[in-house]
Parts: C-alpha cells; structure tokens; sequence
C-alpha cells in the first residue's frame, strides 16, 4: 500500500471508531514509533510479566518446541504474526539453526520501525539465517509470502498479540490463517493465562504509568498524522478486567465536554466521562485454548509453560 493509502484507511478507522454509539479505536495503530518504542519498555517493566514468562519458555524450551515440528522431514520456514523487536523470536530462531531445522525467518509487523529494528538487532547475532522484513498487515504478507515460497512453515504468533481480539474474533482469525498453510504447517501461538486478576491489572496499568503513555500516544499519533486537536491530558487511562470472561479491556475517559477538530467540517464531541474503547487483552483458560484449536480446524500437538503458570506457548498442526 502506498502512504496516502495507508493515511487514508487510518482516517477512516479512527472516523468510523469515533462516530460509533460507543467510541472505540484499533489497537493496530499504537505503533508507530514512539507507540513501539513505549511497548518495548512496557516489556521491561515490573508489573509486565507477560515478557518474561514467554521469553523463560522460549529460552528452556526451544529444542523441544522445534523437536514436536519436526514430523516435517525438510527444513521450514519460520513466519512470525506481528514480530515486534524479535527479542524473545532469537532464542528459537537460534536453536532453529544449531539444529538445521530452518535457516529463513519472515518477520511480519505493521510497523515498518519495529522491523528496522529487529533487523539490525537480530541479523548480527544470526550468521546463516536469512532474514526477509515483511512490512503490513498479517494476511497481506501472508499473500505476497505464498507467492514467494512454498517451503513448510512454522508460524509464530507470540507475546499474547491474539489476546488483542475477543474470542469469536480470534477463532475467525485462526480459521482464516488456516486457508494459508497446509498440512504438516505448524503454528506457535503464545496465550496468556487466567489467573490472580490483580496480576492481570497491574500488567496494564503499571505504576510508573507506561500504559498509560501508549494508550495516550494513539490520539498523539492522529493530532500528527490526521491533522486533529485532541488534548490527551483531557484523557485518563482506565482499564478493567472481568475474571468471568477473561477480558482485559482499556479506556480512555474523557474528562471533560469537549470537541476534537480534524477539519472544519469533521468535528466529534465527547461528553464527560465518555469512554473510549482502546484495547483488549484476553486471557484463557487451558480448556478454552484446546477447545479453539479444535474449532479453528487445528490439532494441538503440545502446550508449553513457564514455571509459574502464567502463560502459554501452545503447538497446533494443520492435519
Ligand atoms: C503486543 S505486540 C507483540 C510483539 C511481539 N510479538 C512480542 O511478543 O513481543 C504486537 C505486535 O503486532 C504488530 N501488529 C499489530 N496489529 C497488526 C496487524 N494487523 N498486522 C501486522 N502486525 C500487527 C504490532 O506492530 C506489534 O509489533
């Protein structure tokens, strides 16, 4: 897509997310730059635990996760859904090669950032595997991949990105990533768990207020981009998170009447204490994850864990 597209397509998102009855905006759009540099933080920071129950799996568990692909007799290609800065991606990718499983890696994220990033980062520390920068959305890369190589392939979906869909949504998702692979693909897929729900708060509201910053910074990004005048201190953070449906949802709440300009024709106006629909984090229980991977037409070959429990790296095949 070109960039007037691409600017085009975020106007109308945002118009179509702000004239809705109840307010909302796509979480895809929190990283730009500053929204990836905030994630990177977010994942170094205490409250955070996410991060570091993914990055412990991967780190003790790689061989075996790549050991459980291995039914495919040919080395594969390893696909990565929304691959951030690759930072807990190396530990397998690593191991990929040590054990000649796989020595190309297409990292796929919406932020053409980011994936400078990782590729700087990464590539030094990989002699022999060929890194290939997919820059867009997840099935539109998918696309132009299928054109590109027909190798078996291993796909990751880490650091719980899934959880940024409700479940009906995320087993749509999941049957349409299936149109893309064939049997004997594999498919990685990082979900976090339920569990204590202040754990899960805290995560998302963090004390030195890091989520906050990257809530805020999307209606920083469209002031920049699309020409608006939203006063993001007029705005609080709030999430919420309901222990029966396992949703982590984040709001912001405007703190006052107000009106936001993006032309003099296109005005919205927020009443006090208005909410803003921003994001959701899902978490699962073990049974809800197995039954999704029987829905979405996947077998679930393993399910791998960090010490505490917190969090998942489940192994689906396509059959
Ligand atoms: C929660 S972060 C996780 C990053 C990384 N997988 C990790 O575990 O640290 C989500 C990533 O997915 C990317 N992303 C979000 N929506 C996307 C979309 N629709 N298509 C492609 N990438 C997307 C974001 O840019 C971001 O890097």
């Amino acid at each position: 897509m070109n960039e007037t597209l691409v600017d085009s397509t975020f106007r109308q998102d945002v118009l179509t997310g702000l004239t809705a009855p109840h307010k909302y905006l796509l979480s895809k759009y929190f990283y730009d730059a500053k929204g990836d540099a905030l994630f990177q933080q977010i994942m170094r920071c205490p409250e955070y635990y996410l991060t570091r129950a993914e990055a412990e799996i991967l780190v003790l568990q790689s061989t075996q996760i790549l050991q459980r692909c291995m039914d495919v007799p040919q080395p594969f290609d390893i696909v990565e859904l929304g691959a951030g800065d690759g930072s807990k991606t190396i530990f397998l990718l690593k191991e990929a090669l040590r054990l000649n499983h796989s020595q190309r890696y297409y990292p796929i994220d919406i932020s053409p950032d980011i994936l400078s990033y990782l590729e700087q980062t990464l590539g030094p520390k990989l002699p022999g595997m060929q890194i290939t920068s997919l820059a867009g959305e997840y099935f539109a890369r998918l696309e132009q991949l299928q054109l590109t190589s027909n190798q078996p392939k291993l796909v990751l979906f880490l650091g719980a990105t899934i959880g940024n869909m409700l479940p009906d949504e995320a087993l749509l998702f999941f049957k349409k990533l299936k149109t893309y692979l064939r049997a004997g693909d594999h498919l990685l897929v990082g979900f976090d768990l339920k569990k204590n729900p202040q754990t899960i708060l805290n995560a998302y509201n963090d004390a030195g207020g890091l989520t906050k910053a990257f809530n805020l910074n999307l209606l920083h990004r469209i002031n920049r981009e699309l020409g608006a005048d939203f006063n993001p201190d007029q705005f609080t953070h709030y999430p919420v998170y309901d222990p029966l449906t396992g949703s982590c949802k984040s709001y912001l709440i405007s703190r006052c009447a107000q009106q936001v300009t993006f032309d003099p024709d296109t005005v919205i106006r927020f009443d006090w204490d208005e909410p803003i629909y921003m994001e959701v984090s899902q978490k699962y229980s073990l049974g809800e994850i197995h039954q999704l991977a029987l829905q979405a037409g996947f077998e679930q070959v393993d399910a791998f864990f960090d010490c505490r429990h917190q969090f998942t790296d489940v192994l689906w095949r396509v059959g």
